[in-house]
């Protein structure tokens, strides 16, 4: 049985004060759970929020991660530095990385090589624009996003990865795909990754979605048989939402 899992996508939101505040209510919140739960607030606060919650069953992750062991490679934070402080997990590819950072799938490998050679967890991120559903593309685009990342990976590495389908038009928008949306296209990921690999890898790769997640819809996107969890940004910053989102399965 593959994990089910919830992250929350904090990016740039959150500074040391704030965040204080938000593992305090997290941890009243929190209870056991189905899923495995993760927050992944920015690089500063990794240390304060692995330490807050090192008692409970919430977990930290990175929204990012260099490219290289160390060097010279101003404003980057590397795999170790990541471990040092308790962090085992990182997100790689979301589509913010991709479209305002101009992160494309050849350096996004790079950056899971790097990760996976570290021992840390990735979450990737792919999925299609607007335009790409509108021009009926998006199968094509997530193949394709696929084929030039970790289908480059070895059949071991593959249980070190996560998906997170994130259709670019849900994300901050407050359009949810639909459930059955959702699972059409996690369904054709999961076949996908079934031929190049094998059934096995397929049936134990935890699939999330994410775009607009809410506690009002969580459940309904969670039932589909192919969708595991969910990548959270906007409602992940409340925590009482995030973790009703958590427990939506
Ligand atoms: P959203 O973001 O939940 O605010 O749509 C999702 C994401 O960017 O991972």
């Amino acid at each position: 049985m593959r994990d089910r899992i919830v992250v929350g996508n904090w990016k740039m939101n959150k500074d040391f004060e704030e965040t204080e505040k938000m593992l305090t209510q997290l941890k009243s919140y929190s209870k056991p759970s189905g899923a495995k739960i993760m927050i992944a607030p920015s690089f500063t606060q990794l240390y304060q929020s692995v330490q807050s919650l090192k008692s409970t069953n919430i977990y930290v992750a990175a929204q990012n991660i260099g490219i290289a062991e160390s060097g010279a490679y101003t404003g980057e934070v590397s795999p170790k530095m990541l471990k040092g402080v308790g962090v085992n997990t990182v997100i790689i590819g979301h589509s913010e990385r991709r479209n305002i950072f101009q992160e494309n799938d050849n350096f996004l490998t790079k950056k899971i090589k790097i990760a996976l050679e570290s021992d840390i967890m990735v979450i990737f991120c792919l999925g299609e624009k607007l335009e790409d559903r509108i021009s009926k593309n998006h199968f094509e685009i997530v193949s394709q996003q696929l084929k030039k990342t970790i289908f480059n990976l070895s059949y071991k590495s593959m249980t070190n990865i996560i998906l997170a389908y994130e259709p670019v038009w849900a994300i901050g928008t407050g359009e949810t795909a639909t459930a059955a949306q959702a699972q059409e296209m996690h369904f054709y990921i999961r076949n996908l990754i079934s031929s190049h690999f094998n059934s096995k890898i397929a049936d134990n790769i935890s699939i999330l979605y994410g775009g607009s997640v809410k506690p009002e819809n969580a459940k309904e996107i969670f039932s589909e048989s192919d969708v595991d969890g969910g990548l959270i940004g906007g409602a992940s910053l409340n925590a009482e939402d995030f973790m009703k989102i958590a427990n939506s399965f």
